[in-house]
């Protein structure tokens, strides 16, 4: 072991003394996790070697026991169902309900207010991919699952060549920063440096590693993943608050200038990255967090909504709406409740700084789920922090309510509408329909593809392609350079 890592977590000696009793450190954290009930995970103490104990030693010490009140809250929560007092939000629109969805005059007034911030290279854009992708069962981090259909090109790359695309149009490319999680994170570094950042420079791409949480048995124990082991799991995309502000990436958005976030996940294809009408409106509006909506499809859609809880704005889980509200109606029979929220933000770096000096920690969330631990496969009540439990510590919230098929088409699952196939047909009429409103005289083609450095919505194609001969009786990949 490296002599600095065994000097960051506190061992000075061996935890092993002649006698094979506990030397002091490890004696004062034995003590401490047997104040809290948790003595358990000193079990096999006796059976381990000194850097197994070593081992243990370094990942207790990383536990936050302050936070076992906290996760006991989150598991009581769970029986609860608190009466809330909702009403609906207001929400501007980015565009008319038609395709190619021409931008609204709200957010065609706002828009040179977003293109000045990027330009100026105000803008940082945050990349969450630390989850573990369960659903959709890739061996392998999320971003490199080869999604488009003839290049295969992965999501990590769809994003880096999105940021080629902010460059080409705003002279600037904005700094990308992507959340990892400790399992992740050497593939994910070792697959941007395979591929040379995919164009980007390297001095624009971070990556920095989100925290963990331990989970808790239904005695309330901390489950062990082996006898010198805590279970542990990323304690969820709101995690990227804490990460941002303890690896460093508040500071280095600070040195370079960066005021606003653009924050997004890893799994949804269709998402800008720099989208000026939304981080305009962000600016124009003061908002310290900003958030995309989309129309729900029906009340039984499986999404958070937008909305103010007890007057605060805030997004409230779909499983927390009693059926009465998913299914209310005004009186032109629209979703009073139709703001589904996909998960894209906007955040103020000031906001982020003040969570940081204030020592903010978002609320965790418990969930009982399936965890391979010690002795086989059980259930146990992990737990995550939601980022967009930071709305309602934001003095001013603005939300935009976006097309859906043009800017949300996550991958999720292994199967259905968000997996891979799924995911390939959506984006197959979406780009389609475009072409077909660019080149109407044209057929079909069989199958298109669009580089996201090319263009990024329907909206810009006919200008990407100008007047370019395009063959649509075969395959047809449109992308910069080879047209
Ligand atoms: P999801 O909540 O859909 O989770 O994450 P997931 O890990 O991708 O998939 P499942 O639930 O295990 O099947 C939405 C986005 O948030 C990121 C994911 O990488 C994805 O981009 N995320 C999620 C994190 O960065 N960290 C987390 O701890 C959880």
């Amino acid at each position: 072991m490296p002599a600095d890592s065994t000097q960051r977590a506190g061992i000075s000696g061996p935890l092993l003394s002649s006698d094979a009793t506990l030397t002091d450190p490890a004696q004062t954290l034995r003590q401490t996790f047997a104040d809290a009930g948790q003595d358990h995970v000193f079990a096999n103490w006796d059976t381990l070697g000194e850097r197994a104990r070593r081992r243990l030693v370094r990942q207790l010490e990383t536990i936050d026991l302050g936070h076992l009140a906290q996760m006991q809250g989150a598991i009581s929560a769970l029986q609860e169902k608190p009466q809330r007092r909702l009403a609906p939000a207001d929400t501007f629109a980015l565009a008319d309900e038609a395709f190619p969805f021409a931008l609204a005059e709200a957010a065609r007034a706002v828009a040179p207010v977003g293109e000045r911030a990027l330009s100026r290279g105000e803008v940082g854009v945050v990349l969450v991919a630390g989850g573990q992708g369960t659903r959709l069962g890739f061996d392998g981090p999320k971003g490199c699952y080869p999604i488009l259909p003839i290049s295969a090109m992965t999501l990590f790359e769809v994003f880096a060549r999105k940021l080629l695309h902010a460059r080409a149009h705003f002279g600037r490319t904005p700094a990308l920063y992507v959340m990892v999680g400790n399992h992740n994170e050497s593939a994910t570094r070792a697959f941007f440096e395979q591929h040379k950042c995919f164009g980007l420079d390297e001095g624009d791409v971070q990556f920095f590693a989100q925290g963990e949480l331990p989970a808790l048995d239904a005695q309330g124990k901390f489950v062990m993943a082996g006898p010198d082991a805590l279970w542990t799991a990323p304690d969820g995309h709101g995690g990227v608050i804490e990460a941002m502000a303890h690896k460093g990436v508040l500071a280095d958005m600070r040195r370079r200038g960066i005021k606003f976030v653009s924050y997004l996940q890893v799994d949804n294809l269709q998402c800008p990255v720099a989208d000026p009408a939304f981080l305009g409106l962000h600016i124009a509006e003061g908002a310290e967090v900003s958030l995309k909506v989309v129309r729900k499809q029906d009340p039984s859609e499986k999404v958070g909504i937008y909305c103010l809880d007890d007057g605060v704005p805030g997004i409230v889980e779909y499983t927390e709406f009693t059926d009465h509200d998913a299914n209310l109606r005004d009186p032109a029979g629209r979703l009073v409740y139709w703001q589904g929220s996909i998960a894209v933000h906007a955040f103020g770096v000031e906001f982020l700084q003040r969570l940081a000096d204030t020592r903010t920690q978002l609320p965790l969330h418990a969930a009982l789920k399936k965890v391979d631990a010690v002795g086989g496969i059980g259930q146990a009540h992990k737990f995550e922090r939601f980022v967009f439990d930071s709305l309602p510590l934001a003095n001013k919230v603005v939300c935009l309510e976006v097309p859906r098929q043009e800017q949300f088409l996550p991958l999720k699952n292994a199967q259905g509408p968000y997996g891979p196939d799924g995911v390939r047909e959506s984006y197959q009429q979406y780009w389609k329909q475009a072409l077909k409103l660019a080149r109407p005289e044209q057929p079909e083609p069989p199958i298109i593809e669009v580089d996201p450095a090319l263009c990024e919505n329907a909206r810009e194609l006919s200008g990407a392609i100008e007047s370019r001969v395009i063959d649509t009786s075969q395959p047809l990949r449109l992308a910069q350079g080879s047209l």
